[in-house]
């Protein structure tokens, strides 16, 4: 599946491929609607599209990729396309999970697993258990999730767990790191990469505390026709970005100037995004 033995590490001289990638897979319906097809032979394209994007990052020396697959809001389509979508992604898990395994990727399901048939979930935890060790790449599928629902179950678990404290103290205030532990995506780094397909310009209630320094990335291409080219013109625009966090540019580029002879080159009359290296990997 994947042709690279070992991933990039960030901030390596290969060059600052983003360790984590966020996307939201939009476009599926309107693919299937250009050529009269009803919208779960979209879908259907659309896991297809999920393969090769797995493959690309893997060859890419991408560490996590997170595909957002339902939302919490996807219950409102018409029940025959919510139950197809859940067929879906069962057929998918029982499909693929034993090609994952081989390559190295450890399989995750973020999200209120509660609304799920028992047999989903069944298989989402068999398949997390099978694929517990691995840890060339980890692929993260969230089924049921929306950004808020993550904040407040991540309060109230961080709040359950300082009340079983048993600390005078127990109550507030809390730290973001207090929240930021009990996150669904706790597992990962913050996204460095975010990418939506379809040709919206919209976060649509996806990682909303992890996106907060992310770069973000749109594109019209519909999902199902989504692949390894996309990939890697999402992570090209990514390389040119310019990452502050909150500090100025003549201070990004100073500290690239510190890291010495082994730091990244920087043109010192480069404009204020060419030549600025990335700083994938730092908070
Ligand atoms: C959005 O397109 C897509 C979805 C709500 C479902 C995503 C599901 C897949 C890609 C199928 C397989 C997934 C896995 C993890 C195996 P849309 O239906 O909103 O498209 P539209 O905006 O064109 O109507």
């Amino acid at each position: 599946m994947f042709r690279r033995q070992e991933p990039i590490a960030a901030g390596s001289p290969s060059g600052d491929v983003p360790r984590h990638v966020a996307i939201i897979m939009d476009g599926n319906g309107r693919w299937a609607r250009q050529r009269m097809l009803p919208r779960i032979a979209g879908h259907r394209r659309g896991a297809n599209a999920v393969r090769a994007t797995v493959q690309a990052c893997g060859e890419l020396g991408i560490e996590h990729l997170t595909l957002f697959a339902f939302s919490s809001e996807n219950w409102r389509r018409p029940a025959d396309e919510v139950s197809a979508l859940m067929e879906l992604f069962a057929t998918a898990i029982e499909q693929e999970v034993s090609r994952l395994h081989e390559h190295g990727v450890r399989f995750r399901v973020v999200g209120d697993r509660t609304r799920f048939e028992p047999g989903l979930r069944k298989l989402i935890l068999d398949a997390e258990a099978t694929t517990c060790d691995n840890a060339r790449m980890t692929l993260t599928i969230a089924a049921n999730y929306g950004g808020r629902w993550d904040i407040t179950q991540a309060v109230n678990r961080a709040l359950a767990a300082r009340a079983a404290s048993g600390h005078a103290d127990a109550g507030l205030p809390l730290r973001e790191d207090d929240i930021a532990e009990h996150l669904a995506l706790a597992h990962a780094p913050e996204p460095d990469l975010f990418i939506r397909t379809g040709g919206e310009t919209r976060i649509s209630n996806f990682l909303l505390w992890q996106l907060a320094y992310t770069e973000l990335w749109f594109t019209e291409t519909l999902w199902p026709d989504f692949g390894a080219t996309d990939v890697q013109a999402a992570v090209d625009a990514f390389r040119n970005r310019e990452r502050r966090f909150g500090r100025t540019s003549d201070q990004i580029r100073r500290e690239a100037g510190h890291a010495g002879a082994a730091g990244p080159d920087v043109a010192p009359d480069s404009d204020e995004r060419a030549g600025v290296p990335t700083i994938a990997g730092a908070r």
